[in-house]
């Protein structure tokens, strides 16, 4: 049984990665932290909550986390629609649940202190809530098993030419934790989750699997069209699930340790990844981080679409 802490910006590909983690027998979903990134702090909190419900998991705790990025102003896009989950949110049940008083940073702290055994972070939103939680508390990186981080783009970016949202939209977190830390980190980036895009056979499939999947496809059709009218593709990518299916199934994604960079400035390549590959003496100094660049896409596909139906 892995026990798993999601710190999420629902989000559609968010709420397919929740949703494979809240009906996977073989983790113990402990709380779930939100942050604002593909839309503001209210919804992607409400969102998480909605999911939550959509899997029968009301007993899962959530918490809301930063309402914007340590030091830059709130930066995002449309991919995700006006309320976050493509402008269907109202498919998702009334959550019953509240989100817990404590806050994001809290209740992670209260929830490593208290597991007796290492926890597994999943970040598939801006790395704000989790910097936070390492700067403020670094007791609790002995209770942290690993951190699996959705994020950056080795060979280039989604939101700009040379970043990836999640990191974009905070770099000076994003460096924080993929550089100035030593927790022990998957990185999951574009390099591998754009390869294994889905499409309308993978999703129709889904759709008829029964609720749950019939919810998660009727969010998704705003996030397709983005993705037609913004990379001219009629497939589309969960990004955010890839992580989590890392989770259930370690080695699933096929890893390279690197060391990496995180372009703070605020010039053409702010937020990108930047990692260093010539071997040898000459790498930089840092921490090294396991990045997944490589997976079998109908291999990904398949445990995807198996777990959620
Ligand atoms: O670049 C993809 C990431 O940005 C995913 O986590 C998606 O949900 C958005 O947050
Ligand atoms: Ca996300």
């Amino acid at each position: 049984m892995t026990r798993l802490i999601i710190d999420t910006d629902p989000g559609v590909d968010d709420a397919f990665a929740i949703a494979l983690a809240a009906r996977e027998p073989g983790i113990d979903l402990l709380a779930v932290t939100t942050v604002a990134g593909n839309i503001g702090l209210d919804l992607t909190t409400r969102n998480a909550l909605g999911v939550l419900a959509l899997c029968d998991r009301p007993d899962v705790p959530v918490a809301a986390g930063a309402h914007r990025p340590f030091s830059r102003p709130v930066r995002g896009d449309t991919a995700h629609g006006v309320d976050g989950l493509g402008g269907a949110a109202a498919v998702l049940p009334e959550p019953s649940a509240q989100p817990d008083p404590r806050g994001a940073v809290q209740l992670m702290v209260d929830v490593l202190t208290a597991s007796d055994e290492p926890v597994t972070i999943v970040a598939i939103g801006p790395l704000t809530n989790v910097a936070l939680l390492l700067a403020a508390y670094p007791s609790v990186r002995q209770k942290i098993e690993r951190l699996v981080i959705m994020g950056g783009g080795i060979a280039g970016g989604n939101i700009t030419t040379a970043a990836e949202f999640n990191i974009w939209v905070d770099p000076e977190a994003a460096r924080r934790v993929l550089v100035e830390e030593d927790v022990p980190t998957t990185l999951v980036p574009l390099d591998v989750t754009m390869r294994c895009s889905v499409g309308d056979d993978w999703l129709n499939r889904l759709a008829r699997s029964g609720p749950v999947g019939s919810a998660l496809a009727a969010i998704t059709p705003h996030y397709r069209a983005w993705y037609a009218e913004f990379f001219g593709r009629d497939d589309f990518v969960m990004h955010d699930a890839l992580a989590v299916a890392e989770v259930i199934q370690p080695g699933l994604l096929r890893t390279t340790p690197l060391r990496l960079e995180v372009d703070c400035s605020d010039g053409p390549s702010s937020g990108a990844t930047l990692a260093d590959r010539r071997g040898g003496v000459h790498q930089d100094p840092g921490r090294l981080v396991d990045v997944a660049l490589d997976a079998d896409p109908d291999t990904i596909r398949s445990f995807i679409l198996e777990r959620l139906t």
